[in-house]
């Protein structure tokens, strides 16, 4: 029975390119997920998009001295391609400007307010007596009342991570002229909360599978009690409130995106023609399972806001996974975009492939504690690694079959212990590594497949079929044979991992399409307001997450390595790079 399976991916601020952050904590687990689950044949709808409103968009057009929307398209579009060049197979990545997801939105804000899950109340806000205007969120800074920290947001705190209400901040400034800002009162509508507490600590109490983290620090809040929160702001970008006289307030920036997930599974069904397929993932009464992979920071908007939207709509399904990861470090110290300590995804493909960052990203996940990426690390595992054990294998195998059996895969005698041995570790790594994948485990995944590339290469040593081609050519044709077979089989354990390589291995080892199946391609297509889209249409049935099939007789390709070896230069490089750009 194939399942289906829905990935909310979080939306990135369309205010600045993506970095290795956002890749590792967002963007390559969901892509791995994806891919792992529709080999399986499970039906995949894996959506996300620029998150396009609110005050990280309107700060920084200020900053730039253009447009809010100038701001949206040059990022998106750079979104849009960092994406594709990195493989992450989204059903849909679309953007929230969008005359759908307006729609979307209104129709749920409207929903909610008929049924009093939405009121209207006056509240306190900051506003800066200099600048003439309301401060929401960004606007303003100050100490963080949790943990003390200076820099807090009005909407955040960076370091630990608790939501704001900029009136908690200790000593608020403006954030642009940086006046102590003044209490005002306004109007405001809010999202009733306090009536989803009880319903959401029932529904969180049998999420024992979720991540400590993310378990722990939803329970914290709900002990707490969640209170009612503001969904409009006193600004002029985004979604207008649907109501008459609020022309100069607009929806939340928080409130839409989340909506989100929702109006792309529809603007996706839309665009193939089949405008009702959405609800085959959303339906509550479906067997659909969706799961919401975002950063550290955007826990409290997915296992609690938005859960309580879709509580209050009613008749969707709810999160059943949100496997937010930590923080990625570079180098040792926290990225930065303000600070320019950052190794951006564009400036990242414009030099390297991206399978040996995927490969690096998820060893080095951080899903339960935060990790640091590093260029020494970087060269290491690419070398060692993804050159040195997995390549290489590969490569030589390929080779020796290349020139000794005629190109093709040799006809194999009886199998001895070794042969079964490794046959069967591969084998039973399909199990092993599944299990890990399903729980999220990419950490763990990625390790084993690895280590099953390690034991295979002290198979090969062992049975070393290059001494016996004159003195037992059977015995050399079955463990060429044998290790083909194995390589095979780990081409399909990779493959959500190092989705570019598995595929040209799978071509060399003499197979024609698409890993995946048929008509795979990661397309770009036009959508509202000029922006591209990326999509990808796969039509695989029945399950690839099998071990190797690979019959004796099929005529191999000649290969090219899988991975380039990196100079060990490129470290040095790198780092004086990443120190000239955060001088600048
Ligand atoms: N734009 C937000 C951020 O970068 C994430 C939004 S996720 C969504 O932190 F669910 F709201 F879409
Ligand atoms: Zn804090």
């Amino acid at each position: 029975m194939n399942r289906k399976i829905l990935i909310g991916v979080a939306w990135p601020y369309a205010n600045s390119p993506l970095h290795l952050g956002h890749l590792a904590g967002a963007y390559i687990p969901p892509d791995i997920f994806a891919r792992y689950h529709r080999l399986r044949g499970n039906d995949v709808l894996m959506v996300s998009g620029s998150d396009t409103h609110g005050t990280p968009i309107t700060i920084t057009a200020e900053q730039l001295g253009v447009r809010p929307e100038d701001v949206v398209q040059r990022y998106h579009e750079s979104f849009v391609q960092s994406l594709h060049g990195l493989g992450v197979s989204f059903d849909l990545f679309t953007h929230t400007n969008t005359e759908n997801h307006w729609e979307v939105t209104t129709n749920l804000f409207l929903r909610l307010l008929e049924r009093d899950y939405i009121y209207k109340a006056s509240m306190k806000a900051l506003y800066c007596p200099v600048d003439r205007r309301f401060l929401p969120d960004r606007y303003v800074e100050g100490t963080c009342p949790f943990c003390g920290y200076e820099d807090a947001r009005g909407d955040q705190c960076d370091r630990c991570g608790k939501p704001l209400d900029a009136l908690e901040l200790i000593a608020p400034r403006c954030k642009f002229c940086g006046t102590t800002p003044e209490v005002r009162e306004t109007e405001h509508f809010f999202l009733d909360l306090e009536q989803f507490n009880e319903p959401l600590k029932e529904w969180v109490a049998d999420k024992d599978y979720w991540r400590p983290n993310v378990r722990n620090f939803t329970m914290n809040l709900l002990r707490e009690g969640l209170h009612g929160r503001a969904i409009s702001r006193d600004i002029d970008w985004g979604i207008p409130i649907p109501v008459e006289g609020y022309a100069d307030k607009r929806i939340y920036v928080w409130f839409d995106a989340v909506i989100g997930y929702l109006s792309a599974s529809i603007e996706w069904a839309r665009n193939r023609g089949t405008p009702e397929a959405w609800h085959e993932w959303w339906d509550a009464d479906s067997e659909a399972l969706s799961y919401y992979f975002v950063g550290k920071d955007n826990i409290f908007f997915h296992t609690l806001i938005w859960p309580a939207m879709l509580m209050g709509n009613g008749g969707l399904q709810l999160p059943h996974d949100v496997p937010a990861n930590e923080y990625l470090t570079l180098e040792g110290r926290k990225i930065s975009s303000s600070r320019n300590w950052a190794v951006w995804a564009p400036d990242y493909l414009s030099r390297y492939d991206p399978d040996p960052l995927r490969y690096t990203l998820t060893v080095h996940a951080p899903e339960t504690s935060d990790s640091d990426f590093s260029w020494q690390d970087f060269l290491d595992r690419n070398n060692n690694e993804l050159v040195g054990t997995w390549g290489n294998l590969a490569h030589r195998m390929l080779t020796f079959a290349g020139k000794h059996f005629d190109g093709a895969v040799p006809t194999p005698g009886s199998f001895t212990d070794l042969d079964q041995e490794i046959l069967r570790t591969a084998e039973e790594a399909f199990g092993t590594v599944a299990q890990d994948l399903e729980a999220c485990r990419f950490r763990a995944a990625i390790s084993k497949v690895m280590g099953v590339a390690r034991e295979a290469n002290r198979y090969l040593d062992a049975a070393a079929p290059w001494k016996l081609l004159k003195s037992d050519r059977e015995r050399a044709a079955t463990a060429t044979y044998v290790a083909l077979n194995v390589v095979d089989s780990l081409k399909v354990l990779f493959a959500p991992f190092l989705p570019f390589s598995s595929q040209r291995l799978h071509e060399y080892l003499g197979y024609d399409g698409d890993i995946l199946g048929e008509q795979n391609a990661l397309e770009f297509q036009e959508n509202d307001h000029k922006h591209l889209a990326l999509t990808y249409e796969h039509t695989l049935e029945g399950d690839l997450w099998v071990p190797s099939q690979l019959p004796a007789g099929q005529a191999l390709r000649k290969p090219q390595p899988l991975f380039r070896k990196l100079d060990d230069s490129i470290v040095e490089e790198e780092i004086a790079r990443l120190h000239q750009a955060a001088e600048e």
